[in-house]
């Protein structure tokens, strides 16, 4: 019987691939058989997961931010790369502010990275140019519980993953016709740079309030890259316009 989680001989562009989810995503997926166009601003990054990686890469080095340059610098790629099954838009920035030093510029800055690129990168997929119209073929986004859970100075970084996860639903009908699969993760606190980078912010007493609210303890970067597999793959070939919850029960409460 074949195993509907191989991905052999399939191709997926994956944001963020140089730390944390997006790394472990990565190595997954290239375990269970994809090729990958790895994206990340991070080169050094990019280099040394190039080399855990089993199948065939590419590596692209861009700031996603800059929106207006995000075209040229991804259909080169992608044409050179053949027609991708997919994409997994995991890079993402936090923003801990409390509402009244919200910064508009600061604030478009998170939201270019965590939402607008995520969107330009589905406006490029969604062309029959790029896309392999014949295969599987499967759009996820990374959210965040605090989408839709509420957390003091939060409001940014909740905003622009909560518009990931309208646009989740809306393009999952938009692509249903094409048998183009979109969905989205949000994951609870998971121990990778980006959590260390957060937990600045809290003392020690607050950290241990931050795991508590986890049920199962907090998460770990496989376990987000597990769910990606999932639904990437035909094991979730009934599944689209979901958002997963992956965060050891913290939304259950
Ligand atoms: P991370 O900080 O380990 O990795 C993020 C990656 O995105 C880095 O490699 C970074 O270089 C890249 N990146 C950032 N800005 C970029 C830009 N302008 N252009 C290109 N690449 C850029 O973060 P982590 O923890 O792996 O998070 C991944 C995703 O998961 C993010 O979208 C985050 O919001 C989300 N998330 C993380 C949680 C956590 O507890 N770690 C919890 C909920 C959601």
């Amino acid at each position: 019987m074949i195993n509907p989680m191989q991905l052999t001989g399939r191709k997926y562009l994956i944001t963020g691939a140089a730390s944390g989810i997006g790394r472990a995503t990565a190595i997954l997926l290239s375990q269970l058989g994809a090729e990958l166009i790895l994206v990340d601003i991070n080169i050094e990054g990019l280099k040394s997961l190039q080399s855990d990686c089993a199948t065939r890469t590419q590596l692209l080095s861009i700031d996603l931010a800059d929106i207006a340059k995000l075209r040229d610098n991804v259909v080169p790629a992608m044409k050179n790369f053949g027609k991708l099954n997919g994409f997994v838009h995991v890079a993402g920035i936090p923003y801990i502010a409390p509402i009244k030093s919200i910064n508009l510029e600061k604030l478009g800055h998170v939201f270019a990275v965590n939402t607008f690129a995520g969107l330009e990168l589905a406006r490029i997929f969604c062309n029959k140019v790029y896309y392999a119209e014949k295969e599987p073929c499967s759009i996820v986004f990374v959210s965040s519980v605090y989408a839709e859970v509420g957390s003091p100075c939060n409001a940014g970084y909740a905003m622009s993953k909560a518009a990931i996860e309208g646009l989740t639903h809306s393009l999952a009908m938009e692509m249903a016709s094409r048998k183009i699969r979109v969905n989205c993760i949000a994951p609870g606190f998971i121990k990778t740079p980006m959590d260390t980078s957060i937990s600045r912010y809290f003392d020690a007493e607050h950290a241990d309030v931050v795991e508590a609210l986890h049920p199962l303890g907090l998460g770990q970067p496989e376990d987000i890259a597990n769910a990606v597999a999932f639904l990437v793959s035909d094991a979730g070939k009934w599944i689209t316009g979901t958002v997963l919850h992956v965060d050891g029960g913290f939304t259950a409460q």
